[in-house]
């Protein structure tokens, strides 16, 4: 079974994260699936806009922890999820995320990179990295103060602490909570507003937007991953991560 669906419609590619029975967890085979159709999907001039959503009642549990133990063939354990952070970053087509459940993780810090995210009021984004002995990634230690300001970047990002859709809607983090019974119209009727638009008008856009947020950003990226990859072998993180799969 395919751990990511895909469908293209009327312009809109739909990428469905199918993994629901391990939350949606991120292994290997889905960070490589996820950012090669979105990589396809860029290039593809069928494609205007890229919408991104999950199976189940869990957007996405993060990354996969046993996969985090496992001595990764080849490349560093980081590489697939920085790859996957830059390619969104990278993409010229706009993104719109449908988030519904948790959103954990890498789950979590992936919104960060989408243009438009709307979120069932059953969402929650959770950023477990410190209480695993680990550290918050993919921009977000620049990119959520900034939105929300220190103090409750501190509570999200250090103490772990959910942030509720709600609160989330309120800082900039998402667009919009929508009961869930609403969201699947709403981001539909998104998408194909985005879709009807101009795409060279939309890309152009979207890459000043990505412009604007610099080179810093990429920098930080990468220095937060280093950091990531070397707490990940410490004995914090080790204990942490073994302590979740023998439950
Ligand atoms: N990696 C690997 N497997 C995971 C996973 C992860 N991040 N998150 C959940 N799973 C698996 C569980 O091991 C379980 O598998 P099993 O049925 O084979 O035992 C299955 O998904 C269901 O998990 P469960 O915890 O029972 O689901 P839940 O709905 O009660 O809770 C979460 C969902 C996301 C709150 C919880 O699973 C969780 O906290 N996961 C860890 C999240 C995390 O720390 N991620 C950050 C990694 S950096």
């Amino acid at each position: 079974m395919t751990t990511l669906l895909q469908t293209l419609d009327e312009r809109v590619l739909q990428l469905t994260l199918n993994r629901a029975d391990k939350r949606n967890a991120f292994d290997r085979e889905l960070y490589a699936a996820l950012t090669e159709a979105i990589q396809a999907g860029d290039i593809d001039p069928e494609v205007r806009v890229i919408r991104l959503m999950a199976e189940g009642g869990c957007f996405s549990a993060g990354n996969d922890i046993a996969d985090f133990l496992a001595e990764p063939e080849q490349g560093r354990r980081t590489d697939p999820p920085l790859k996957l952070l830059q390619t969104l970053r990278a993409c010229r087509k706009p993104i719109v995320a449908q988030v519904h459940g948790k959103a954990v993780g890498i789950g979590a810090t992936l919104l960060l990179h989408c243009d438009l995210v709307y979120a069932s009021d059953e969402s929650a984004l959770v950023f477990p990295f410190v209480a695993l002995g680990l550290c918050p990634e993919g921009g977000s230690t620049q990119l959520i103060p900034q939105l929300a300001g220190h103090v409750k970047a501190f509570e999200w990002l250090v103490l772990g602490q959910s942030c509720s859709a709600r609160e989330a809607a309120q800082c900039g983090l998402i667009n919009a909570v929508l009961p869930v019974e609403q969201l699947e119209a709403q981001v539909t009727n998104v998408v194909t507003r985005l879709a009807a638009l101009d795409p060279q008008a939309v890309q152009n856009s979207r890459r000043r937007l990505q412009l604007a947020a610099g080179k810093q950003l990429d920098v930080l990226m990468q220095a937060e991953m280093d950091l990531f990859e070397s707490l990940l072998e410490g004995e914090a993180a080790q204990q942490a991560l073994n302590a979740f799969v023998s439950r």
